[in-house]
């Protein structure tokens, strides 16, 4: 390894000076002396570096092939090697793979003068080459080790890869089924998203981030990308301070607490501000009030886009709001790189702002052990070894059978028999090793998944009959293509029915196309696509022991399947391990335990749909007789979800009893105790997740109906009882007014348990007052 002289001989001092070894294990050093010690390197990096290099270091550019965002510009692979040799360039994303990234790391370590490393920045949203489930999946698990464990996985993988830093976890709050992304999020609930980013923050980074197994998280998209409007991708989101403040921020404030060290504007306007260049949020707040010490990174090209968007007059303005807004580092915009400079040279932008910038920057690669070795997670060993290893099938798969939610299982027609049925497999999903990839899977091969059909096809003592039924798309299937599907092709629907009649069970495997989730892939019709829905009617005519297995990225509209299909599994995208996963449940060797991260709708005209909403002044009359035309209702379908968040079956049945409180007073300040029993009254071994609401009757402002504030999985055997307690402390029981303090009030509140957000028991309380 040849490190650039002059940095290098200035660690070699600082390193003297501190009596800090490269060799010492840096574990052995009290956090606050390991701290103080990289301070002081920065500092005395910053006071030799130029502004060129001080903007370079705030400049990430992408890899020289393109797989996200818009093309790159004329020449660009050149300008790019130019600008990594010249120090120009403080991280890449999308580089991957040991031999890649130490050509890139190359070039800056030996070229550029400082020699600073590049930090590599990659998106592993759910796995890296192995894939678990998407994060909408994992959320429906409720099982913080489970994700904290799935997490792991991925960072490990994209580590050994010679990657440092994940684009992850997105911690956007969705109410909207028609938004792409809320496959990427952990659902609808500020207090289960919360618990989640913290989960997946853990796991990513580890308990240090010099492990060369661990890389740096990213919270993003900070903030309100996930109420887009209309649910149209890139929208504006247009909400309150209440909705920002105890719905959108909480999640990333929870990353923040768990250590995340970097954040990832998005490319929405927030009350008409831009993000990437929203000083309110980034500043105030972010860096402000919670006192984040990582950095801020852009979203693609979204500095720039601050022009599209009609918030800057040119690229330098646009630059010039980032940098004060509080953005460190710039992804792909070219702007830092081109602007800053002239910016500062011409008094305009102060060099505080830069320097903060790149001091935050440096201290997250120092913290990386980057600094100390800049190819220290290049091992071409290690990554044969920990790419693709076993254990992480195992782990996705366990991951896997945690995020399946039975939705209906009438006449229990699941678990299925082992012997000596006939099955009928019908549905081009359940042959597809692609699709349950979903649509981030960068590293990982395509048609690498196990498909439905060769997991059901391991249980050998049933006759299985597989019948595609319909193709789902016409179009190449790609990353980069918009999906168009099969409207006409009903050719294969007599075969598909002939297999039905002759079958005991047919198994239908129907949704969405793993590309139909995502960035950029809004909907605004949640049927199932194509002739699905066709070809389920049919099928059913034929035979009306379906079991409907769901892939989707999102919420779908199932009204038709769920008044007529008597089990419907909830299967999302799964992830490498999908066939098995789905097959073990199938067949009764893992009891589902999942829970709907969000609402499912009964059509696309309720949406956005969501539990924790308010009452109106005009809500339903308990007395059906007492609805006049004047109330918050739409005349032509109820206000009821079809199926509500927290919502899932297992095997088995639950019963809750005995809600107690330990007083029907408190004090303010005081903390309130709650038990109820639960117990396992079916026949089968199971998990349940049991949930705790509140509704504070009467506030400050608005309170919803229903707020999450507790949960706890619990595995009971059959026929056991067991009591569960949960204990609600200042942190549950306040929340955000519209200044954004947290308060909490006196009055009275309610308290609802139960396996979902509907089905509850209930109790109340007084809280100081008399
Ligand atoms: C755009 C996406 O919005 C963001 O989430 C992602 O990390 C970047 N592209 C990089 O791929």
């Amino acid at each position: 390894m040849k490190k650039n002289g002059l940095y290098f001989l200035l660690l070699c001092s600082i390193v003297l000076l501190s009596g800090f070894s490269k060799n010492q294990d840096p574990k052995l050093i009290p956090a606050k002396t390991l701290n103080e010690s990289i301070e002081a390197k920065i500092d005395s990096l910053l006071s030799i570096m130029t502004l060129e290099e001080k903007a370079g270091q705030m400049n990430q550019y992408n890899g020289f092939w393109e797989v996200t965002g818009p093309l790159p510009k004329d020449g660009d692979a050149a300008l790019k090697y130019e600008h990594l040799r010249s120090g120009r360039v403080g991280s890449m994303l999308t580089v991957r793979g040991v031999e890649q990234v130490r050509k890139v790391q190359e070039i800056v370590v030996n070229e550029s003068r400082l020699g600073i490393p590049l930090i590599i920045g990659f998106d592993v949203i759910h796995g890296y080459k192995t894939l678990s489930p998407i994060p909408l999946a994992e959320a429906a698990s409720w099982d913080m080790e489970a994700i904290r464990r799935s997490a792991e996985v991925g960072a490990a993988e994209a580590a050994a890869s010679g990657i440092n830093w994940t684009f992850a976890p997105m911690v956007d709050i969705s109410r909207d089924a028609r938004w792409g992304r809320v496959m990427e999020g952990g659902g609808e609930d500020p207090f289960l998203g919360s618990k989640i980013a913290a989960a997946r923050v853990k796991g990513v980074q580890g308990k240090d981030l010099s492990d060369p197994l661990t890389v740096a998280a990213t919270a993003k998209h900070f903030a309100g990308y996930g109420f887009a409007e209309a649910g149209r991708e890139y929208n504006k989101a247009d909400i309150g301070n209440s909705t920002l403040y105890n719905m959108v921020l909480p999640p990333f404030k929870a990353a923040a607490e768990a250590g995340v060290r970097t954040m990832m504007t998005g490319f929405n306007t927030l009350d008409e501000i831009p993000v990437t260049g929203n000083k309110f949020i980034l500043r105030d707040i972010l860096k402000g009030k919670w006192a984040f010490d990582g950095f801020v990174i852009s979203d693609y090209a979204s500095i720039e886009e601050m022009v599209v968007h009609g918030f800057a007059k040119d690229e330098k303005m646009a630059t010039k709001i980032a940098v004060e807004a509080g953005v460190d580092m710039d992804m792909e915009a070219y702007s830092y790189v081109n602007e800053i400079m002239d910016l500062v040279k011409e008094g305009s932008l102060d060099e505080s702002l830069v320097d903060d910038a790149v001091r935050r920057i440096l201290r997250v690669k120092f913290e990386l052990g980057l600094m100390d070795d800049p190819y220290k997670y290049l091992d071409e060993q290690r990554e044969k070894e920990v790419v693709g290893n076993p254990a992480h099938h195992e782990a996705v798969l366990d991951m896997a059978k945690k995020s399946i939610v039975l939705l209906k299982n009438e006449n229990n027609l699941l678990p299925l028999n082992k012997n000596g049925q006939k099955i009928a497999l019908i549905g081009d999903l359940a042959d597809d090793k692609n699709s349950p990839l979903g649509s981030w899977r960068i590293a990982s091969d395509d048609n690498t998944a196990v498909s439905v059909l060769e997991g059901m096809q391991k249980y050998t003592g049933n006759k299985l009959t597989f019948v595609q039924g319909a193709p789902l798309v016409v179009s190449e299937e790609s990353f980069l293509t918009e999906l168009r599907f099969n409207t006409t092709d009903k050719s294969g629907f007599p075969a598909a029915v002939k297999a039905a009649k002759n079958a005991d069970v047919v198994v239908m495997v129907l949704g969405e196309h793993g590309f139909q989730s995502g960035e950029g892939r809004s909907r605004t019709n949640l049927d199932l696509p194509g002739v699905q829905q066709e070809l389920l009617e049919e099928v059913y005519s034929a035979n009306k022991n379906v079991v409907l297995v769901l892939n989707n990225g999102r919420p779908l509209t199932i009204d038709w399947a769920a008044k007529n299909i008597p089990t419907i599994v909830e299967a999302w995208q799964l992830g490498t391990q999908t066939g098995n996963a789905v097959a073990q449940v199938l067949y009764g060797d893992y009891n589902p335990s999942g829970k709907l991260p969000m609402t499912f709708p009964r059509n696309m005209g309720q949406t956005p749909i969501y539990y924790n909403h308010q009452n109106t002044g005009r809500p339903q009359d308990p007395d059906p007789g007492a609805n006049m035309v004047w109330w918050s209702h739409y005349m032509d379908i109820e206000n009821t979800p079809l199926y509500p968040f927290g919502y899932g079956l297992s095997y088995t049945s639950f019963k809750y009893d005995n809600l107690k409180l330990n007083k029907v007073k408190y004090a303010m300040g005081e903390e309130v105790q709650v038990a109820v029993d639960i117990h396992n009254t079916g026949s089968f071994d199971g998990k349940e997740v049991v949930q705790l609401y509140i509704r504070d009757l009467y506030a400050n402002t608005v309170r919803p109906v229903r707020e999450l504030k507790g949960f706890e999985l619990v595995d009971l055997k059959k026929g056991e009882k067991r009591t569960v307690n949960f204990t609600l402390t200042q942190a549950e029981l306040g929340f955000y007014n519209n200044q954004g303090e947290y308060v909490i009030e006196p009055g009275e509140f309610e308290v609802f348990v139960g396996g979902n957000s509907v089905d509850t028991l209930k109790s109340s309380f007084m809280l100081g007052e008399d």
